[in-house]
């Protein structure tokens, strides 16, 4: 089978398109022909091998792991022994779990998974579109639900709600009925108001610290703003969740904003700071999978690239401003 491959860490470039062997499932696994796989920050981690905190599980000198990719969706091929709940033929979506052994990944035509990981795919979505949802529908899911306590009537403020985690988060918190401002660049104002954005600002025209407005919740993808501007527009009770920040140090690339939200998180008085670890459940993308069918969660989807230009696609990631998702098609 064709699958995306690397042997050392590096710009996109290190990723190759070579023939490796098809796996086969294990007790309790599937083997999913996949359609669809996205992309997510953290295989473009995985692939720089940076931040190099995170190698301490990825691989010190180089991957231990030659496969990549985290979301994909596609067709059940084979079952392993012990799996009863999927057959041949089924249409599914998942996630690899972030293991560093002995895992097959999602850019490549076949992959073995865990059952456990995998959900049935709602027909009225593509494959390109399921594809879109686990780690990053998961991940706005846990901030606001788990993390945030969202509750009707708040007023939540997304920050960085164009990606691939904020189109999600903005249409979430809309179903969870809070009011929602959308932090984004000017030209994706218009979908994120169609996604149920109530208010929009351009961050390039204005700084949403500056203004006198006090949000219950605030759910932050790209960490633009100091803890300590982000609370002059947090409720005496409200909460600002951390989810992630752009990749500038190369030790603890977004992490390093974290250690101030965990510092505040002690010494924060009435508001609550939380960081986001997204834990793999799957009842979480079984919620997303329900909301999918209702027509109530809209995947969006900026490019897709054919698994031959894989690298391509991340090198689109890498450029920070995807709209929705990039899909890699198999
Ligand atoms: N904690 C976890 O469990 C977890 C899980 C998944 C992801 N993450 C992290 O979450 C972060 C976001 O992930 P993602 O998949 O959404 O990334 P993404 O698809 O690259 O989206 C980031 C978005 O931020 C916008 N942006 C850039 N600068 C901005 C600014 N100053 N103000 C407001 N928006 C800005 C960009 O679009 P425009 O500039 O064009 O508006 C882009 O759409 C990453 O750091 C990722 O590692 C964390």
């Amino acid at each position: 089978m064709k699958a995306i491959v690397f042997y050392e860490y590096g710009a996109p470039e290190v990723l190759q398109v070579q023939e490796i062997e098809k796996p086969v499932p294990r007790a309790g696994e599937v083997l999913v022909r996949v359609r669809a796989a996205s992309v997510n920050p953290a295989d473009h981690y995985l692939m720089r091998g940076r931040p190099y905190v995170f190698r301490m599980m990825s691989g010190w000198t180089r991957p231990k792991v030659n496969g990549i990719g985290q979301d994909f969706a596609g067709v059940v091929e084979g079952v392993g022994s012990g799996v009863d709940a999927l057959r041949t033929g089924d249409e599914v979506f998942g996630e690899v779990a972030g293991q560093f052994s002995d895992v097959t990944r999602s850019f490549a035509e076949y992959i073995r998974v865990s059952a456990a990981s995998v959900v049935t795919k709602p027909s009225n979505v593509s494959f390109a579109e399921a594809a879109a949802v686990p780690l990053a529908g998961r991940t706005a899911l846990h901030a606001l639900r788990d993390c945030g306590r969202i509750q009707p009537g708040q007023h939540v403020l997304i920050n960085g709600a164009g990606g691939g985690v904020g189109v999600f988060a903005v249409q979430l918190a809309k179903h969870f009925g809070a009011t929602v401002t959308a932090v984004c660049s000017e030209s994706k104002g218009g979908l994120l108001r169609e996604l149920g954005a109530d208010r929009i600002i351009d961050y390039r025209q204005q700084d949403f610290t500056a203004e006198r407005v006090s949000y219950d919740l605030i759910v932050d993808m790209v960490s633009s703003q100091s803890v300590r501007r982000c609370r002059r527009v947090l409720a005496t009770h409200g909460t600002y969740v951390w989810v992630g920040a752009p990749d500038t140090d190369r030790w603890l690339g977004p992490l390093r904003p974290m250690f101030a939200v965990l510092w505040m998180s002690v010494l924060g008085g009435r508001q609550r700071w939380r960081c986001a670890a997204t834990p793999q459940l799957p009842d979480d993308l079984m919620f997303l999978a329900r909301l999918l069918a209702d027509g109530k969660l809209r995947p969006v989807i900026d490019r897709r690239y054919p698994l031959e230009h894989g690298a391509d696609a991340i090198r689109y990631l890498e450029q920070g401003h995807a709209c929705g998702k990039i899909v890699i098609e198999v």
